[in-house]
């Protein structure tokens, strides 16, 4: 068989899997946003029976011939799509190939079931209840992290699932350097003279206003409602479907702006990220799947805080926030309204939490996730070491699990590994964004005048065309010409946050 053929071949069997890949990703976004409580067991049967299909055609033998055929074939070398693609299949079915069919299919039933647990946790404030599907959960991770095989500890082998590459020491490393900088600019901006008034951005903002502005901004944005849907959930996410079909939810609070404003902007840029693949030409190939979780992030994180936190981005859009949101923001100057959606303050909830405090918030869960992983933190403890982390971190006690170890839906859905992926979104984000601003020098100006279509188009010729085709550590050198770094989200911070509070 010529080489040729075997690609045609592994690019048909790609596309399938892709295609079976989106019916999954089609009865997950339903999961989270219409389903009925009452199908959450027919869900779980109904996902498990899929990823079940799916893993069991991604480590089919055939492939396996085809891929080893390949590797030896020119198709393979050079620095060329086809070869990239070669080298990612080969990757993943490397690490699928290691993973029982029935471990497969008992981590997404469990985690699916465990899901529908934690939103009762959550609610009822019930850290017991959540307990022993956590016990359950980890379990599994660290037969999958055994599986899968590591060097050094397990944490290793699960971060490598969002982060190809990424390894718990670098990771550690890089949010050490970090953690002492924000420390120094936490510090400079407690004791700054200036305070800014957040009451601006809580007060009552009309849930329909909110969906009207919302979509507006993101339709500036470029994010297409022929091709994309937005919608209520209650915890936000995006997810691209295939071809034409990219999904972001969003969650409303008629009493503060943010909430829904950020999250939307947020959303949509991961949604921009999705709809610049080349899934068109590419769809199940790796050139038309996104880098990395951390890069993913970063496009979200920019068009959430490079943009949307920007004076630049409300000289345009203030006027007609204040035209929609008549009473509230009545007599507020830009400049107040500016400090205000930018207070940064130590709070509960990671994903309403300002932009200079959100990093700690990865860190805590990062170190707890890793010592679970390892054995030195058994579920029973956490409640306990993440409040007094919590307390530690950002010099305030935890009211209740919710506010706390309860809040987010990772460790339920049996995302280990993935905090980080935030943490380094953030890194990328701002390192990315002071290229684009190095590359359009007048990329601000353009901003203030309501033209974000030219970061846009930024986004997509120097990292969205290109998949992964790159991994994160090689994209960020070839678009920034530097490895990553703390420094550019650190010097961002410094300045806009002097100017805000006047230090
Ligand atoms: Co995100």
């Amino acid at each position: 068989m010529s080489a040729e053929k075997a690609y045609k071949e592994l690019t048909e069997r790609c596309r399938e899997i892709a295609v079976l890949s989106s019916c999954a990703g089609v009865l997950g976004w339903d999961e989270r946003t219409y389903m009925p409580r009452g199908g959450a067991q027919m869900r779980a049967e109904q996902l498990s029976l899929l990823s079940g299909m799916i893993h069991s055609k991604f480590t089919d033998p055939r492939m396996g011939e085809l891929l080893e055929e390949l590797q030896s074939s020119d198709l393979a070398e050079g620095d060329t799509p086809e070869a990239a693609n070669i080298r990612e299949i080969k990757y993943k079915f490397d690490k699928a190939t290691k993973l029982p069919k029935s471990l497969v299919e008992e981590i997404t039933k469990t985690t699916t079931l465990s899901q529908g647990e934690w939103v009762t946790a959550r609610k009822n404030n019930d850290f017991k209840h959540f307990q022993p599907w956590l016990e359950k959960v980890l379990a599994l991770q660290i037969r999958k992290a055994d599986a899968y095989g590591y060097e050094g500890e397990p944490y290793n082998a699960l971060l490598d699932d969002y982060e190809v590459g990424a390894t718990v020491d670098d990771v550690a490393d890089t949010f050490e350097k970090l953690r002492a900088d924000l420390v120094v600019l936490l510090q400079k901006i407690k004791g700054a003279p200036k305070k800014p008034d957040v009451s601006i951005v809580n007060r009552d903002y009309d849930v329909r206003l909110q969906a009207v502005f919302g979509e507006s901004v993101a339709q500036a944005m470029g994010y297409s409602f022929e091709t994309g849907r937005l919608d209520v959930t209650t915890h936000p996410f995006c997810t691209g479907l295939g071809p034409g079909d990219t999904r972001i939810t969003t969650r409303y609070n008629p009493k503060r702006l943010n909430d829904a404003l950020f999250g939307i902007m947020h959303e949509a840029g991961h949604g921009l990220y999705e709809m610049g693949l080349d899934k068109e030409n590419n769809f199940g190939m790796p050139i038309a799947e996104s880098a990395s979780l951390g890069i993913h992030e970063s496009q979200s994180r920019m068009w959430e805080n490079q943009v949307g936190r920007s004076k630049q981005f409300w000289k345009y859009f203030y006027p007609q926030a204040q035209r929609i949101f008549k009473e509230s923001l009545a007599g507020v100057d830009l400049d107040d309204f500016y400090a205000a959606i930018n207070n940064v303050a130590p709070s509960y909830i990671r994903v309403e939490a300002d932009e200079a405090t959100y990093n700690l918030h990865i860190l805590l869960r990062f170190e707890l996730e890793r010592a679970m992983v390892k054995g030195d933190l058994k579920p029973d403890d956490v409640p306990g070491e993440w409040n007094s982390r919590f307390e530690k971190y950002f010099d305030m006690k935890v009211d209740t699990d919710a506010n706390g170890c309860l809040q987010d839906v990772h460790w339920s859905a049996g995302y280990m590994g993935y905090f980080p992926t935030y943490a380094l979104g953030n890194l990328y984000s701002a390192q990315f964004f002071a290229q684009a601003q190095k590359d359009i020098p007048d990329l601000m100006t353009e901003i203030e005048q309501g033209n974000l279509l030219v970061l846009r188009q930024w986004l997509k010729d120097n990292i969205h065309r290109h998949g992964s085709r790159y991994r994160a550590t090689r994209l960020v050198e070839k678009v920034t010409g530097q490895p990553l770094s703390h420094k550019p989200l650190v010097d961002y911070m410094t300045a806009k946050f002097g100017e805000i509070y006047g230090f």
